[in-house]
């Protein structure tokens, strides 16, 4: 399928390592049925000793989906996106991701500087697949190396279909704020698609995004954290100009223990616990006392008493906003 068809709905969701897992990209799912859905990365070292893993597992609806491959061999990386083109619409390549363990390898935003073996691993990949192949990379590693626009040019060159970017250095981590007006320096200046990220967080922060980078659409990573509707209200404003509300505290309560369900069916009632605990802050928040009830909440370790204490915070909160 053409690239531009994966895209049709001008808002996706990043991959995001340990969070965008099959759970989430379901549920975002239900409620968009046309966003790109993205996987968590996928260490080709990693998938080329195990093949048969959790990361990559998807439903039929999951479509359009793109796998994001991470690392830094050409032949690997290509071997393993010509087997992840079973389950996959779109392979993505990670050459964005800061963290040290990453880039020590040379993978993720290390290829920003080292851009002969970013281009031989695109040439590569492109030479085994026949859906789209895109690349996600930052504005460059530090400020006195903002090479974006010479990078997606020559990634594009190289045989890249689409171009998500983070409006953000590799050294700036997360930290700082992403710079949108640069990402229209990209745009201007390659003939592919190319999808803006960073702080995107609701759809007023989506609409400046595209005014300001004038991208084809906006990628969104941590904004979904406690909002899996994010992406369809902002489909939905693009498309039509309504602004849909975000959820309730009550809608989140119920999402959060919607979500626990989901996570223990997937990961077994002991991993699928802890595993959520890291989303208690997004869900459990804005109002008084909640940081109390997260910290009650991460002591729990049995579902039943996990969705009791969910429930009593739900009827809580509800009282303290009467009054
Ligand atoms: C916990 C976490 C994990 C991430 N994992 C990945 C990843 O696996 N691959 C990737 O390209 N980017 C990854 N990112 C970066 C996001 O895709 C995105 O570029 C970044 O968070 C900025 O967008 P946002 O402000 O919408 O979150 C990750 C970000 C976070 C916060």
């Amino acid at each position: 399928m053409p690239v531009r068809h994966l895209i049709s709905s001008k808002v996706s969701l990043a991959p995001m390592a340990g969070i965008t897992d099959y759970v989430l990209r379901s549920l975002i799912r239900e409620h968009s049925q046309t966003c790109l859905l993205t996987t968590e990365m996928i260490s080709s070292e990693a998938l080329t000793q195990v093949k048969d893993t959790d990361i990559i597992k998807r439903d039929n609806n999951h479509s359009p989906i793109s796998y994001q491959l991470s690392g830094h061999k050409p032949k690997m990386m290509a071997d393993c996106a010509q087997y992840l083109q079973k389950y996959a619409d779109m392979i993505d390549i990670n050459m964005g991701c800061p963290v040290n363990k990453v880039v020590k390898g040379t993978d993720g935003a290390a290829l920003m500087r080292n851009v002969e073996l970013a281009e031989e691993i695109v040439k590569n990949i492109k030479s085994q697949i026949s859906i789209p192949l895109s690349v996600k990379f930052r504005l460059g590693y530090t400020f006195d190396e903002l090479n974006y626009v010479e990078y997606g040019q020559r990634m594009q060159v190289a045989g890249a279909d689409f171009i998500t970017i983070h409006g953000r250095t590799r050294s700036q981590m997360y930290g700082g704020k992403a710079d949108w007006k640069k990402i229209a320096e990209l745009k201007r200046n390659v003939d592919i698609p190319v999808f803006a990220n960073g702080d995107i967080v609701s759809i007023e922060t989506a609409e400046q995004c595209l005014e300001e980078s004038q991208a084809d659409g906006v990628a969104i990573g941590r904004g979904v954290l406690g909002d899996p509707t994010l992406i369809a209200r902002i489909e939905t404003y693009l498309r039509t100009g309504e602004i849909l509300p975000p959820p309730t505290l009550e809608e989140k309560i119920s999402g959060m223990k919607d979500y626990l369900m989901r996570e223990v069916e997937f990961r077994g009632e002991n991993v699928g616990i802890k595993f959520v605990r890291k989303f208690y802050p997004y869900y459990i928040n804005g109002f008084a006392g909640a940081s109390r009830y997260r910290g009650q909440l991460v002591l729990l370790d049995r579902i039943q008493d996990i969705n009791k204490m969910l429930d009593e915070i739900a009827l809580q909160s509800t009282k303290n906003m009467l009054i």
